[in-house]
């Protein structure tokens, strides 16, 4: 068994995972979103000492498994430097304790991984890849063979939702406040769609957010309006370039994950984008869309059956990651 450990960000998780068969044993997550709602966002100081309160809480129901552990899984990038540690400190203290090995797991291939939880991987496979900090188009082909087709040049997909959703002041994760909300209005308020003059494969959401606000400061909207459009236009844009990828690259296989792929508006268009292409389309179970360490597992069961460790001295927290560009 592997247990792993997830605090990249504003949830604590730990999961434990048969090796043979990829089940999951015990999985907990404590969400800390509603410590961060008031604040419109994730607070790292904050977030650091829950997931210090945390940690030990979750650990010590899974100590009927420590005798069976063959290793001990932790994300170490890319997150907030301050909430990464604390899981990372823990991890390491664990793989010294108990005296198996520690493996660093990137949170963007967990993400991947959350597709394949109780199930072998499928490969090679086209990745949308659309959370609060990224939102990239990826070529997945194992654990150690993933490029970048896409990336984001200013904010991401989610985090537009969390900015337009903190403009209307509806709180923090702004993502499933704003398609409850786009549900109940009309697509009116006009809206660019970007980059759609340049030719390449990249994303960018800071014109239509501040559109966004453009269109809040003129105060002849309605909010389910303003967030029906949103909606609409942001995942147009990566519709957009999604298609761009798949004409370029024609892929059998496409997947949505992170904690975006939640949004049933945005798997709508895919499945749209599945038949006009034939391509087979996944997505993760909802549970594991948002962050969670049964994908950090998942992911450190293939790393383990490659022998891919870390030290426990060398093993290093990097709160920003870049993948090689296909
Ligand atoms: O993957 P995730 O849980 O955490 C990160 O790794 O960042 O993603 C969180 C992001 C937040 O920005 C949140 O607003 C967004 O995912 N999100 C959504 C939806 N549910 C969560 N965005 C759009 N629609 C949703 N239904
Ligand atoms: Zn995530």
């Amino acid at each position: 068994m592997i247990l792993a450990i997830e605090s990249s960000c504003d949830d604590t998780s730990i999961g434990v995972m048969e090796i043979k068969t990829k089940k999951l044993l015990f999985h907990k997550k404590i969400s800390q979103e509603l410590e961060h709602s008031k604040y419109g966002g994730v607070v790292p100081e904050l977030a650091s000492r829950l997931h210090a309160e945390a940690l030990p809480k979750i650990l010590s129901e899974t100590k009927e498994f420590f005798p069976h552990l063959k290793a001990v899984a932790v994300t170490n990038a890319p997150g907030l430097s301050v909430t990464l540690q604390e899981g990372v400190m823990m991890a390491k203290a664990l793989s010294i304790s108990l005296n198996i090995p520690l493996i660093g797991v990137n949170h963007l291939i967990g993400h991947i991984y959350s597709l394949f939880i109780g199930k072998e991987e499928i490969k090679p496979m086209m990745v949308l890849l659309v959370s609060g900090g990224h939102t990239k188009i990826l070529n997945f082909n194992g654990i150690n063979d993933v490029c970048e087709i896409a990336t984001t040049l200013d904010d991401s997909f989610g985090e537009s939702f969390d900015k337009v959703a903190k403009m209307l002041g509806l709180g923090y994760p702004g993502g499933p406040v704003i398609e409850k909300l786009a549900q109940k209005g009309q697509d009116i308020v006009k809206l660019p769609l970007p980059l759609k003059n340049s030719s390449d494969i990249k994303f960018s959401y800071s014109g239509i957010k501040n559109a966004v606000r453009l269109a809040i400061e003129e105060g002849k909207y309605k909010k389910e309006d303003i967030a029906a459009s949103f909606q609409k236009k942001a995942i147009e844009h990566l519709v957009f370039m999604s298609k761009r990828a798949i004409k370029k690259y024609k892929p059998k296989n496409f997947a949505i994950v992170g904690g975006a792929s939640a949004n049933l508006a945005l798997r709508d268009e895919f499945e749209k984008l599945s038949n006009e292409f034939g391509f087979k389309l996944f997505y993760p179970e909802m549970k594991y869309t948002s962050d969670n360490a049964a994908m950090i597992a998942r992911a450190a069961v293939e790393m383990y059956n490659k022998k891919m460790f870390s030290d426990y001295k060398d093993l290093k927290i990097m709160p920003r990651v870049e993948f090689k560009k296909c």
